[in-house]
């Protein structure tokens, strides 16, 4: 495939944005695609808020920043991706949704696309079957926040071919990412390990192991991770983690992957985590401890 010059991302949420803001740091033009404007104005204002912190750490200059911002086009029209060499899809982890969207990309965008998904756990293989090209879809897994870390996770689905995996990777590589490679299973490599030690948190927490602050830091200075895994999960939504041991659960059809009643009843309750205020901590008084 030719070197790729415009992607489309689609989904203004954390994801989406930090994908597409790594993106246009790197040189490459890049539409942001959400239906509600209210998202893609939260999008663009995160994506300032990163590009000036990176610009007063001076791991961007000021012409960096300011070129990266003028790559990016926010849009609510779908159609502009007609144009796109390369697609990302960053939206909700339901499979029906990711689903449609999948059949709506395949109309539209030109035949030699290559269609993403950024899914964190759904199979890629049944994704490809919403397409006419599932040797053109593939999985680009960024990890949260997408500028900060290292790592994208390609998953090849079972009909991905090579030049797409090839175009993918180099894509990857082009954006100062490292590349590891996983085979379509449930969770890939990344969330089948870590949603497992969180699950574990959570019942450490549950069966009164210790307090929630003593599991956090046991694993941070006793690991050197650099977030507790209860503090992790809030970062990462805890409806968000209890869908992927949801899909771990079903696709592995290990009991050992069964969520904590803890985890499910916070996410009964509404609490999941940083994205609402309020978590396994609460933030919403100050913001900065870490409070029950
Ligand atoms: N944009 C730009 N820069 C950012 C940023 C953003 N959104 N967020 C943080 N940074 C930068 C900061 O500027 C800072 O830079 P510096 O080291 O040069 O000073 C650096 O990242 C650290 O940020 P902070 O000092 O504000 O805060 P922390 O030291 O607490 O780091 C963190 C924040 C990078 C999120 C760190 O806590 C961390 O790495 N946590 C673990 C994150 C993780 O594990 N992510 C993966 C989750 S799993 C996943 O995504 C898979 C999914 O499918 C569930």
């Amino acid at each position: 495939m030719a070197s790729v010059k415009r992607i489309g991302v689609v989904g203004g949420g954390a994801m989406g944005s930090g994908i597409a803001q790594v993106v246009a740091m790197h040189g490459i033009d890049v539409w942001l695609y959400d239906l509600n404007p209210q998202a893609l104005s939260s999008a663009s204002n995160s994506v300032s808020a990163s590009i000036n912190r990176l610009v007063s750490k001076a791991q961007l200059s000021h012409a960096e920043g300011a070129d990266a911002l003028k790559r990016m086009r926010f849009t609510s029209n779908l159609d502009e991706f007609r144009e796109a060499d390369f697609i990302i899809e960053a939206i909700v982890e339901s499979e029906d949704i990711k689903k449609k969207l999948f059949v709506e990309l395949d109309k539209l965008a030109k035949s030699s696309a290559i269609l993403a998904s950024n899914t964190s756990s759904i199979s890629i293989t049944r994704l490809a079957t919403s397409t006419s090209r599932p040797h053109q879809v593939i999985g680009m897994h960024f990890m949260n926040p997408p500028p900060v870390m290292k790592l994208i996770e390609i998953v090849r689905g079972a009909d991905t071919s090579d030049e797409t995996f090839a175009a993918t990777k180099a894509l990857s590589e082009r954006l100062s990412k490292t590349v590891i490679t996983s085979q379509d299973y449930s969770g890939f490599i990344v969330n089948r390990i870590l949603l497992p030690m969180i699950n574990e948190a959570f019942f450490a927490l549950y069966t009164g192991v210790a307090t929630k602050e003593d599991i956090d830091t046991g694993m941070k200075l006793g690991t050197n991770h650099p977030m507790g895994p209860l503090e992790l999960a809030d970062f990462i939504g805890l409806d968000v983690c209890l869908s992927i041991l949801k899909v771990l659960h079903a696709g592995l059809g290990d009991n050992r992957y069964a969520a904590c009643p803890l985890l499910v009843q916070y996410v009964d309750a509404g609490r999941l985590g940083r994205k609402r205020g309020i978590g396994v901590y609460d933030y919403r008084k100050e913001p900065k401890s870490m409070k029950s």
